[in-house]
């Protein structure tokens, strides 16, 4: 029995495919802590988050949820709320802390802990094997614009596959490389906090080619019903105007931001425009012959994370930015309509817009929203209750243009709303809360938002109801 043990009897208006996937997703540096427990050693979140000024109010992912301690009741959550499916991500300094070598037992066992548990519930386990925690010893041989940070990824995919391989469902390689790449070595505003165009091209190069090997890796070791995927944040670009200069613009967000990725996965080949537009910066020599073949290996689907749409003109913007030379020529405008506490615009257009462009871009390929949510500022009234009209607003507005997408052709076979809990949000710390459960940091307290309910109500229904 699922969704709350009060399943609607009316059958939902807009309803999803039979085989949708309803799922939740959390990352593990935003939720686990345990930061020191068990073999696990810093992660380059760990350094990044004790460096004054990196995040808000110091905050750290020490204890973060406390999920590491708490899973069990975390996964009994999710299965009051009816979820199918739980994307999480592993932590790699905790599963192999120096990013070399053999794994340790301790760390093995909690994700083994979880899988039997998900499963026990009925939730299907989908793994994410690197959602931004590199262990600090790989960034301090160079990290990510090395070479052979690719390597070391690659065998802890192997690592991972033949402990968990048997009962992971869909295994995701990465998470938003974009943001790793370019916020973490371009704008410095994510971990490890270097501001390097160069660095940040060469990170999303190896990024591509660690995905390329890893799911090489991945296929080999896992039995045929096992999937393999990619996560990417891919910005939805909009020009301000029809001006030649904007749409150009665009053009050289979207190739920075999404094709960087897109083109070397899906046609093993970079696109043509941002080699010109980043030949200030460098000339690629460090792609090898062969990396955009590794690169482009078949998966099973494509997960797309999407917040809100990115409005462009020409103009240029203060440094230092995520963008490899884009800054000179582009200025970001603020999109118009409600904003979420993030500053981030409400505007579920964008993901229509997203999903019915890889319709027509990567016929074939199949779809799944691996993350879409909203933070608010959440607060537990006298009574206890949380209640969050906007976040369901917000949920329901973009829930409807995924079935709009389904409806126009878009293969989207699932949905995992961003976040289970509130979590450590990266540089925002504790001060954002993007979860269907509320967390009371202080108590660890868990207590389902109504967007929590309502969301169980959509499970059971199958879709939406007017
Ligand atoms: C995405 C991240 C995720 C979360 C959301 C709000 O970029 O993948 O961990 O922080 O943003």
């Amino acid at each position: 029995m699922t969704a709350l043990d009060a399943r609607p009897d009316t059958r939902a208006n807009l309803r999803f495919p039979d085989a949708f996937r309803w799922g939740t997703a959390t990352a593990a540096y935003q939720i686990e802590g345990a930061a020191a427990e068990d073999g696990r050693t810093p992660s380059i979140w760990d350094t990044f988050s004790r460096v004054p000024g990196k995040v808000r109010n110091g905050d750290t992912g020490d204890i973060a949820a406390d999920h590491y301690h708490r899973m069990r009741e975390d996964v009994a959550l999710m299965s009051r709320l009816g979820i199918t499916d739980y994307r999480f991500s592993i932590a790699w300094p905790r599963v192999q802390p120096t990013g070399r070598g053999p794994a340790v037992q301790k760390g093995l066992d909690f994700y083994r802990r979880l899988v039997d548990e998900l499963l026990t519930a009925g939730i299907r386990p989908v793994a994410t094997l690197y959602h931004w925690d590199l262990p600090q010893e790989l960034e301090d041989a160079g990290g990510w614009p090395q070479r052979e940070t690719a390597r070391r990824f690659a065998e802890y995919a192997g690592i991972m596959a033949s402990a968990l391989g048997d009962r992971v469902a869909t295994w995701t390689t990465l998470n938003e490389p974009w943001c790793a790449a370019f916020l973490g070595y371009g704008s410095g505003v994510h971990a490890p906090g270097r501001t390097s165009a160069l660095a940040s091209l060469r990170a999303a190069h190896h990024f591509n080619l660690a995905h390329g090997w890893a799911a090489q890796v991945l296929h080999a070791a896992l039995p045929g019903s096992a999937e393999v995927s990619l996560t990417l944040n891919l910005h939805a670009v909009r020009p301000h105007s029809d001006a030649a200069a904007d749409i150009d613009a665009a053009r050289r967000i979207d190739a920075v931001g999404n094709r960087v990725f897109l083109d070397p996965v899906f046609h093993g080949r970079l696109p043509e425009d941002l080699l010109t537009d980043t030949a200030s910066v460098t000339d690629w020599s460090f792609v090898q012959d062969g990396d955009l073949e590794v690169a482009s290996t078949p998966i099973d689907s494509l997960g797309i994370n999407y917040y809100s749409p990115t409005v462009v003109a020409a103009g240029s913007c203060e440094g230092p930015s995520p963008w490899a030379g884009a800054e000179e020529h582009v200025q970001f405008l603020p999109a118009p309509g409600p904003r979420t506490a993030m500053d981030w615009p409400v505007d579920a257009d964008g993901l229509y817009e997203l999903l019915a462009r890889l319709r027509d871009d990567l016929p074939g390929v199949p779809l799944v929203i691996t993350e879409n949510g909203a933070a608010y500022d959440d607060y537990a009234d006298p009574s206890g209750e949380v209640h969050d009209p906007e976040r369901v607003a917000y949920l329901r507005a973009h829930l409807t243009a995924v079935h709009r997408a389904i409806e126009d052709g878009a293969d989207v076979r699932g949905y995992f709303l961003w976040s289970l809990l509130d979590n450590f949000e990266w540089a925002y710390g504790y001060s954002k809360r993007f979860g269907i459960v509320h967390v009371d940091f202080a108590t660890q307290r868990r207590t389902f938002k109504d967007s929590a309910r309502w969301y169980a109500d959509v499970i059971a229904r199958g879709g939406l109801s007017a």
